[in-house]
Parts: structure tokens; sequence; C-alpha cells
């Protein structure tokens, strides 16, 4: 055989084991298998000069170039796993986590202290039967004032300072709206809870021209004075104590007749007198009355056939009450050290 073409053999061979020893990625021992075993690579060119050869010199010189071939293609494809095995252990030491280390914690939310009153007053009421009920708070003049018998010129509209939107139409200031739109679709028997935000042009300690109120409806057959009071006592006893009292004082409201104004005993000292209840020993939690013949006629619901009471209260005032909050603002800051105080 011929000694140049054996010696570029052993060059080549030696060449190929070191560049693929050195390989320090798959990417770069596919670059050295391309390199010498590859359609252009060095040990196929040597393949290809066969051709060159004396005929009687090439079977040896065929079988020493594919024992070449051979050798590296075993030795190439050993490290090939080997990195594979290597890469791979590198890539999960990567992506090790720690599942013994502590989470990052989740502050847990709460109720606002309103969303939680409200829930509480339905739970009350719905235990009584009521259904919820709830009205938009764009209203038209007709359903905030109107048909609960305060028309345009009635005084009882300047008690409640209204955010007008256009001539007819108004933010509701009462969620009173609420009882002529249920009645103007559902007949009695009725019992009607309707929640919701009401709007005024009022700001102090206890007022923010945007609060909540919850309405209470009740229309049936015989209804009268001493079902609401029986009701008002035992919604008391819930929301606020077991021993609390309530008492009915006379009132005006254009949408009742007669009209009365709840009072419990006081929250904060039970009756005895302090400075919540300026010594009288009782609060005022929220008005109510039978509900006025004209506004049951404005209903077309048959006064001489039915009678009922209704009642309206501040969600924040009850709410003031029961936890002892000082002024209406703290509702709407989000000062979550106020919040937290909510948490169950
Ligand atoms: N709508 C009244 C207000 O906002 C509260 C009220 C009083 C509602 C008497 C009633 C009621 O349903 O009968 O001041």
């Amino acid at each position: 055989m011929d000694e140049i073409k054996n010696e570029a053999m052993e060059t080549i061979l030696q060449e190929a084991e070191g560049e693929a020893e050195k390989a320090e990625s798959s990417r770069a021992l596919y670059e050295v298998k391309m390199k010498f075993l590859g359609r252009t690579g060095k040990v196929t060119a040597l393949l290809k000069s066969m051709r060159d050869i004396a005929a009687e010199q090439r079977p040896a010189f065929g079988k020493r170039v594919n024992d070449i071939r051979e050798k590296l293609e075993t030795m190439i494809a050993d490290l090939e796993v080997k990195m594979k095995k290597r890469e791979l252990e590198k890539k999960l030491a990567g992506e090790q986590i720690d599942v013994t280390m502590p989470g990052r914690r989740r502050e847990k939310g709460a109720l606002h202290p309103i969303t939680r009153t409200r829930n509480e007053l339905i739970d009350i009421f719905a235990g009584m039967g009521f259904e919820v009920f709830e009205g938009p708070e764009i209203e038209t003049e007709y359903y905030n004032f109107t048909a609960l018998n305060t028309p345009a010129d009635h005084p009882a509209r300047d008690m409640q300072d209204t955010f007008y939107i256009t001539d007819g139409l108004l933010l509701r200031t009462q969620t009173s709206a609420g009882q002529i739109r249920l009645m103007e679709k559902k007949r009695p028997p009725i019992k009607m809870l309707s929640p919701g935000r009401v709007f005024r042009s009022d700001d102090d300690a206890t007022h923010s021209p945007m609060f909540h109120q919850m309405e209470g409806l009740v229309v049936d057959k015989g209804v009268t004075l001493c079902d609401l009071q029986g009701m008002l006592d035992e919604f008391a006893h819930t929301m606020f104590a077991a021993t609390s009292k309530t008492r009915l004082r006379p009132s005006y409201f254009p949408f009742t007749e007669p009209s009365v104004e709840v009072d419990v005993s006081c929250t904060a000292c039970g009756g005895k007198g302090c400075p919540l209840c300026k010594g009288t020993g009782w609060i005022e939690v929220l008005g109510a009355g039978m509900v006025n013949r004209r506004v049951l006629e404005n209903c077309g619901v048959d006064p001489d056939e039915y009678t009922g009471f209704a009642f309206g209260m501040g969600i924040e005032r009850i709410a003031m009450l029961k936890y002892g909050i000082n002024h209406i603002r703290l509702f709407t800051e989000n000062d979550v050290r106020f919040l937290q105080q909510f948490k169950d």
C-alpha cells in the first residue's frame, strides 16, 4: 500500500480522535462527526480517493479506511451517549427545586364591612321569606319621587339633595324606587328586599355622597304596623344583641302613612345613656311606615284590599353602630389596617 496514503490515514484518525475527545457539547461533537464522516468529510474523501490507487492495493486500502470509519463511528456514538447524559444531568440540576423551602405567602382577603353587613341583613330577612330585588342606580324622577307620592313641587324633595343627570333622569337618592318597580311587575303578596347604592349631595362624618341602603316592602291582605314592629324586633335581636329593644317614633315620609322613625336601644351602653346616644339610651336606625295608599294606587294595587309596610335603612349606619366605626369615610379609604379588622 502507498506509504504516504497510509500515513495520511493515521494522521486523520488521530486528528479525529483528538477533536472528538475535546468536544464539550453534543453540538461540537456533531461538528467533529461531520468534519470527518460527513459527505464532504476527511474520511469520506479518503474513500473517494480509492480510485486513484493501484488496483492491487485497493482491497487493503479500502479495508483500512473502513476500519478507521467504523472505529470513529463507534467512538463518536459512545461519546454522544455520555455527552447526552451529562447534558441532561446539568439541565436537571439547573431546574432542581427545593420542595422543603417555605412558599411565598398570599394574603387572604376579606369581605368589605359594607358587603358583610349587607349580606347579614339579607340573611336575616331572607330567613323571614323576603326576596332580593335590585333596581337601577340611574333612575327616572318618576320612580325616585313622583310615584312615591313626591310630586315636583313637594317640599319633601328638598330633604334629599339630588344629583340630576338630565331633566327627568337622576342618580337615585333612595332604594325606595325599587318598591314601585317591583309592584308594577308583581302582584301581592309581596315580601321584597332591595339593597343598593344611593347618591346624595351630602358630606360629613356620618354622610357621604354615595352610600348604601336596604329597602324592605311587604304588601298583603291585613298587614299592620304591629307586623312591622314584630319583624323589626327580630331584626334588632339578630343584628345587634339578643337584649336589643326597638321603639317607633312618629315621623313623616311622603310614601308612608303613618310614618315612623325606628330606634334601637343604644348599641354602646345598652340603653343606660352614653355619649353615642347623647344620653337618651336610643339610636335611630331606620325609617318606616305603612305604605301610603296613593303609592299602592300608583302601582295598580287596590288599597282597600291590600295594605303594606315599608322600611329603609342606611347600611353604613348599621355597620357603624354594629362595629363602632366613627367616620363614614373609613369605608371608602381602603386602608388595609381598617379592612383587616373585618377578617373572619
Ligand atoms: N327612603 C327613605 C330615606 O332614604 C327611608 C325610608 C323611610 C324608606 C320610610 C321607607 C320608608 O321604605 O317606609 O330616607
